[in-house]
């Protein structure tokens, strides 16, 4: 772990034969940590928001499976092995369209099949949830340095939602290539748009960004058309939660919008992303776009600000087509369109997919 730096925001991390989480309910105006020791737990805080981020939430639903190793009492593998897949499903329901649970479970299963016996199942599933833990760190780290020469000193960009330490176990993935490009030497002003309805934007990366004094400016969902109109952003970058073959990109709720406003402008839009979060077998009909409650767009602080009984639509996510974006940024490198031919040949190399 040498290549962290001491005071980083570590979302996510194992301590003492437990979970330890940043509760991002609290944030921004209390730093606390949640401890779970059971994977029921994890299930519920990712449900809840507590964490959340698509990297994240992979590497929580990894550990959460350590946990159910730990705490199993199966006296042989079968047993344990569909414990292991019961805990997978139910951490699978918690979130449907971020793609990196999936690939956190089906992971920690594939070794669970390798192991002959309890004793070496566990051992072995230990050890892939610790790699993927650190490997999500230095993923981070490459993929930031894959991206950092896009951005020049004084650029001024644009970010939305929250892809950053706070997404992941720590460091970032969007935000991760705008402190990279700032450890190049680049003096960087960044404009965080607030992510209704749950405010990613203005409660964690407007935190995280101050918290490492980065020159960071608020702006409302609605001001996007005004300040690309006046020319105040040199370019956009934002995470991903899955990335299909063609090049589409699920990701919060408005990057579309963003995405588009930023085309008509002529501002480049990038993605950063890692290959975890690519998903070359599902097609647009097959991936659910997570419907939130309700009340996340008729309340705040539980007071009504819509009419009772209103009908909403409150997508949590929306896709961005491969025609609006400029480049997506990767460990491995960065991707340029036509999207379906470098995102097939990137999977291909790694082997990791
Ligand atoms: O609903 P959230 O907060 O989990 O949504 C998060 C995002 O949309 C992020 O932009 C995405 O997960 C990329 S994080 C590196």
């Amino acid at each position: 772990m040498n290549h962290l730096h001491r005071k980083e925001l570590l979302t996510v991390q194992w301590r003492r034969n437990a979970v330890q989480i940043i509760d991002q309910t609290k944030l921004p105006n209390k730093l606390v940590y949640l401890t779970c020791t059971d994977h029921r737990e994890i299930a519920k805080a990712i449900k809840s928001l507590v964490v959340r981020g698509a990297p994240a939430i992979g590497i929580c639903a990894a550990l959460a499976l350590l946990l159910v190793t730990l705490n199993s009492k199966a006296k042989t593998e079968r047993g344990l092995r569909s414990e292991l897949e019961r805990a997978g499903s139910l951490l699978i329901s918690t979130r449907p369209t971020a793609v990196n649970i999936n690939w956190a479970v089906r992971r920690i299963l594939q070794i669970s099949s390798k192991g002959k016996n309890v004793k070496e199942i566990k051992r072995l599933v230990k050890l892939e949830a610790l790699i993927m833990l650190d490997d999500d760190i230095l993923t981070n780290r490459k993929m930031g340095r894959a991206g950092s020469d896009l951005f020049y000193d004084g650029d001024v960009v644009m970010t939305h939602c929250n892809a950053g330490s706070l997404a992941t176990a720590t460091y970032g993935t969007a935000l991760g290539v705008l402190r990279a490009a700032r450890e190049d030497g680049k003096n960087l002003k960044v404009i965080a748009t607030e992510t209704r309805p749950v405010m990613q934007g203005s409660r964690l990366t407007a935190f995280e960004l101050m918290y490492d004094h980065f020159d960071v400016r608020l702006i409302s969902d609605t001001a996007v058309g005004y300040v690309m109109a006046n020319r105040m952003v040199d370019k956009v970058i934002v995470g991903a939660d899955r990335i299909l073959r063609t090049g589409h990109v699920y990701n919060k709720i408005g990057t579309y919008q963003i995405a588009t406003m930023a085309h008509i402008h002529k501002i480049p839009f990038y993605v950063a992303a890692p290959i975890s979060t690519f998903d070359l077998k599902s097609s647009i009909s097959e991936i659910k776009i997570e419907d939130r409650s309700a009340d996340e767009i008729t309340k705040i602080k539980n007071i009504l600000i819509a009419p009772k009984g209103i009908h909403t639509i409150n997508p949590a996510f929306d896709i961005t087509p491969p025609n609006l974006i400029t480049g997506i940024i990767t460990e491995a490198g960065l991707l340029e369109p036509p999207y379906q031919r470098s995102i097939g040949a990137i999977i291909q190399r790694s082997k990791r997919y």
